[in-house]
């Protein structure tokens, strides 16, 4: 009999919510972890992680998933995946979760800091960027060890409007939003190509500036459509990328946000840029040639986290 425990990672998702249980559910189908669901409610991330378990079989997925509602269940974890938190309602924007969330990212990151004191963090809990400030300000952890989830889902809803407009495949796409995951995010159609051509050669400006906006809207959109609750396809599928990407099963830089102390002339706050992820976290920051006037909406964007940053005190 073989065993595969012994090389297998151990992913904690805290949350049991659409996007956490979305993100279980993949890391478990394609078998890159075992995987730990974690949620306050008792009984939910049991019986949900238990259903995934009863899964693996047919995913022919080596993975094993368990629900919990402790903390000590998440000891030595390779990756703490953050997801809990409230949701945005129709009419929200995710600075409103603010005040709610960084309470609940404070306990979340105490405790699950202490579990798992070597682990990457991913936080997705919105407002993302400052959730991913606080959770490095509590646990302590070097920055290189705390990422934040937003670009990797605003590229991939860029690239899927593109696909619309254009019938070209997803893959062939190239595309990067930058800044924070927020209304002021900075979709660089300059550097957008489909096919290797650049969409300004091919595309009106009215309508780059319709996907520009549909992407700046992407989240608001589903809210919209669901009312009670937002997206978490998109969202599971983008922080698992990311996962891949730190496990060495893919090489490519991601939009992520990271501590920005320097680079594009930024300083001292979390916010989306083009990272190279691996093993020990964010590995280099990737510095993109931008235009003036991209660089000076990275820059608002930026000072718009710092806001955030200073409301709630850190
Ligand atoms: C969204 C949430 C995850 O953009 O921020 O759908």
């Amino acid at each position: 009999m073989t065993s595969n425990t012994e090389s297998m990672k151990k992913i904690t998702v805290v949350g049991a919510g659409n996007v956490g249980t979305t993100t279980a559910q993949l890391i478990a189908e394609k078998g890159l972890a075992d995987v730990v669901l974690i949620d306050i409610i008792e009984g939910i991330p049991q019986g949900k992680a238990l259903d995934m378990l009863e899964a693996c079989p047919l995913w022919r997925s080596p993975s094993t998933v368990q629900g919990t509602n402790s903390y000590d269940d998440t000891a030595h974890s390779d990756i703490v995946v953050i997801t809990a938190g409230l949701a945005r309602k129709p009419g929200m924007s995710r600075d409103d979760l603010l005040q709610a969330n960084a309470d609940i990212i404070r306990k979340v990151a105490e405790n699950a800091g202490k579990a798992s004191p070597d682990a990457i963090f991913i936080v997705v809990t919105n407002p993302m960027d400052a959730m991913a400030h606080v959770t490095q300000r509590i646990t302590g952890f070097p920055h290189q060890r705390i990422i934040g989830m937003g670009g990797v889902l605003d590229t991939s809803r860029m690239k899927s409007f593109i696909a619309m407009e254009t019938g070209a495949h997803p893959k062939d796409i190239e595309a990067m939003v930058l800044g924070g995951h927020g209304d002021l995010m900075v979709p660089v159609s300059r550097l957008t190509k489909v096919e290797g051509k650049n969409i300004t050669e091919f595309l009106s400006e009215s309508v780059i500036d319709k996907i520009n906006d549909r992407t700046k809207n992407g989240g608001a959109e589903i809210v919209g459509l669901l009312k009670t609750g937002s997206a978490y396809y998109a969202p599971a599928a983008s922080t698992v990328e990311m996962i891949e990407t730190i496990l060495g099963l893919r090489k490519e830089p991601l939009p992520c946000s990271v501590y920005v102390d320097g680079h594009y002339g930024i300083h001292g706050v979390y916010v989306g840029v083009p990272v190279m992820l691996g093993g020990s976290g964010i590995e280099k920051v990737v510095e993109l040639d931008l235009t003036e006037g991209e660089l000076a909406a990275l820059h608002t964007s930026a000072e718009a986290v710092k806001g955030l940053m200073e409301k709630i005190g850190i």
